[in-house]
């Protein structure tokens, strides 16, 4: 079996969980990690046993820092299969021209545009699409989201069309720059990006999105209205998101009431940092009148992008051609369990 050599480019909120979720899998290594700034992250990193890449004019600040370094972080590019690319939004799409000349694979996040890979990936959706691609794009944190549960219901009973609300976290739990504090600041650029992005999956899709950021930091939380191709009932529905990967459905009636109490069962399954990867859904909050369906999910954005890197490494590397096989085995090294 062949194991990918795997760089993370950016070590903040989601290249460290990339890192941590890659070292869990036998068919790839991470071979280095990068920070520009000698933080604490940066201690955590060397720590955790990471080589660390900085750029070279950071030599010295590490250096005084007492944090060993490996090299610069083009001697990472030219180690590396593939780079994933988790520096923060528009900041990809400047290191696309270094992974180039490299001849490096690279995969970049949801901050960038779709046109800076030409493809975008999901697990579910479209593996195969980044088959051996130098270049491909693991869509954000929401349209994450929206196709992980949308996908499997368009394929089964199809979705018509959409009517989405996304009421963002603020900032994320780590962050003490962002707001607002105390106070609902609606997106009045409509309709929001969120929308076109799930169509650089499912471009068949009608999906329409507004957003509404919130004082929160700890998930996402979609409302969801969709208009289904025939009529279906609850159980149906539920049965589909029961079985989609990647999705867990929790009772409010079993006192999971809010992202506050996702959060608390999310440390209590014990897994790194804390994660919830799946999207919740609330199974007492899932109802179908005729072909309506109405539901809520909450997204933990600092984690549900981190299976699909991995999956992505694996389509981009050719290391698993089927789609199902890289889940599962993601999935299992992960601690996601289907319930
Ligand atoms: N957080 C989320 O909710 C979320 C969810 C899904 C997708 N995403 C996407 O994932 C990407 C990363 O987001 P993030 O939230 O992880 O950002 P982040 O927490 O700010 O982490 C990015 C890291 O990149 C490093 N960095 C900055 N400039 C760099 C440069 N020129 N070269 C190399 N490293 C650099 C920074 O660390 P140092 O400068 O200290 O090295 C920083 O910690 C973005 O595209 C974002 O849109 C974010």
């Amino acid at each position: 079996m062949s194991i990918a050599k795997v760089g993370i480019n950016g070590y903040g909120t989601i290249g460290k969980r990339v890192a941590a979720a890659v070292s869990k899998q036998d068919d790839m290594q991470v071979v280095g990690v990068t920070k520009t700034r000698p933080t604490f992250e940066a201690a955590d990193a060397a720590e955790r046993g990471f080589d660390i890449y900085v750029p070279e004019e950071s030599l010295q600040a590490f250096k005084d820092a007492e944090i060993k370094t490996a090299g610069t972080i083009h001697d990472l590019f030219k180690k590396a299969d593939i780079i994933v690319d988790c520096t923060p939004g528009d900041v990809g799409e400047k290191y696309k021209a270094e992974y180039l000349a490299a001849g490096v694979k690279a995969i970049f996040q949801g901050g960038e545009d779709h046109g800076l890979a030409g493809v975008s990936f999901n697990s579910t959706a479209n593996y195969r699409d980044s088959w051996g691609a130098q270049f491909s794009r693991v869509v954000s944190c929401n349209t994450t989201g929206l196709i992980r549960t949308l996908c499997p219901i368009d394929r089964e009973i199809r979705v018509k069309n959409a009517y989405v609300t996304v009421v963002r976290r603020a900032a994320d739990p780590g962050d003490s720059k962002l707001g607002p504090i105390n106070a609902l600041e609606p997106s009045v650029k409509l309709p929001t990006h969120h929308g076109p992005d799930v169509q650089s999956i499912m471009p068949w899709l009608n999906i329409n999105t507004m957003a509404i950021k919130a004082s929160t930091t700890l998930m996402h939380l979609h409302t969801v209205v969709a208009e289904l191709g025939r009529d279906a009932d609850t159980a149906e529905v539920l049965g589909i998101l029961k079985s989609a990967p990647r999705v867990r459905l929790v009772k409010s009636k079993s006192g999971i009431k809010s992202t506050a109490e996702i959060m608390e069962y999310a440390r209590d399954l014990g897994r790194d940092r804390s994660d919830m990867y799946e999207i919740v859904v609330w199974e007492d909050g899932v109802k179908v009148v005729g072909n309506t369906l109405y539901f809520y999910q909450a997204v933990h954005q600092e984690s549900d992008v981190v299976p699909e890197n991995v999956d992505c490494i694996r389509s981009m590397c050719k290391l698993e051609e089927d789609a199902v096989t890289s889940v599962e085995k993601t999935d299992k090294a992960l601690g996601i369990a289907k319930r």
